[in-house]
């Protein structure tokens, strides 16, 4: 069956999961995203790729970097952006997903980011528009329940291939709520399609799942030796509002276990680079030490972001 992300050309047509889409897709958009770092950066102002294209930013759940570095970058395509307002939008008055959807391709819209607490939200909607004939639309997601969130798992190859230059040769931790973590299975679907040799997932066993061993992963649950010798720490956020039951014993054990701090972090390689997707939390997630610290890139993820974001929707538009 074919990838319900790809058109019959193997080429994009909606950004849904990184699960299933090869190598060759991961490298195009890293390497289209890369000149797009002098537009993120501002050196240039604004360039014309999506001129005359509607991007609606359809964002259910709660969201300060994806859902601006997404305006932010298909502004600087030119492109125009509506940002639906969920809490004031007839959403709170029953109306549903694709009833919703349906309305904004009557407003002609060419292209929907959506974040979504149902896993599988994006993919409904991109089934649909299928359906409905409307294969000139596309879909991103922009995170979806516990499932994936594959342009935070794009921009974080993108930081580390900026930092590190070769997949190839590297040993990556993962660090948390892998449980809940649509992020982290984004990343490591990431990882293992661009060739890194060595994924460590690091967290007590109540945030791990069962059978995460078969994403080809190491599990650890002792921090210290996981981060052993490590490239790179992948800080992930407590996803506490999909916590159900007591999974924790407190935010103040789990720091003691499990928060980056620069005693933790010095059983990493030195040059080790320390990210986090966000929001943080500091003194539970990472000290603050570390999160202000010489090995974080945490800011430039951000930054990195727009650039992404700007290849994923030009690639989808096909410009
Ligand atoms: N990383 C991330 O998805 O952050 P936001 O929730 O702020 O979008």
């Amino acid at each position: 069956m074919r990838n319900p992300q790809l058109n019959s050309h193997g080429e994009l047509q909606h950004l849904l999961t990184i699960e299933g889409l090869p190598r060759e897709i991961l490298t195009a958009i890293l390497d289209t995203a890369a000149p797009f770092t002098e537009v993120a950066e501002r050196e240039v102002k604004k360039l014309p790729l999506l001129r005359g294209k509607s991007v609606f930013n359809l964002f259910f759940e709660n969201s300060t970097r994806t859902r601006t570095t997404f305006e932010i970058a298909a502004k600087r395509l030119s492109a125009d952006v509506i940002n639906l307002n969920i809490s004031t939008s007839s959403t709170a008055k029953g109306e549903t997903l694709l009833d919703t959807v349906d309305n904004l391709c009557a407003m002609q819209a060419d292209m929907f980011v959506v974040r979504h607490a149902s896993s599988g939200a994006p993919f409904l909607m991109a089934r649909h528009l299928a359906a409905m004939g409307l294969d000139h639309i596309h879909v991103i997601n922009a995170g979806d329940g516990r499932h994936a969130h594959p342009t935070q798992g794009l921009l974080d190859m993108y930081t580390i291939r900026h930092y590190k230059k070769d997949f190839t040769r590297l040993a990556v931790a993962i660090v948390g709520d892998l449980l809940h973590s649509r992020v982290a299975r984004s990343q490591i679907q990431a990882l293992a399609t661009l060739g890194v040799p060595e994924i460590r997932v690091i967290g007590p066993k109540t945030l791990m799942p069962t059978d995460i061993d078969r994403m080809g992963v190491r599990v650890f649950h002792d921090m210290r030796a996981g981060l052993r010798d490590v490239d790179v720490v992948m800080m992930l956020r407590l996803q506490n509002e999909r916590m159900q039951g007591a999974l924790l014993p407190s935010p103040q054990e789990f720091f003691k276990y499990y928060g980056l701090t620069a005693e933790k972090l010095a059983c990493a390689r030195p040059d080790a680079i320390v990210m986090h997707p966000g929001p943080m939390n500091r003194g539970v997630e990472i000290d603050s030490a570390v999160a202000d610290g010489p090995n974080a890139v945490i800011l430039p993820q951000v930054t990195f972001g727009i650039a992404v974001r700007m290849a994923v929707m030009s690639m989808l538009a096909g410009s």
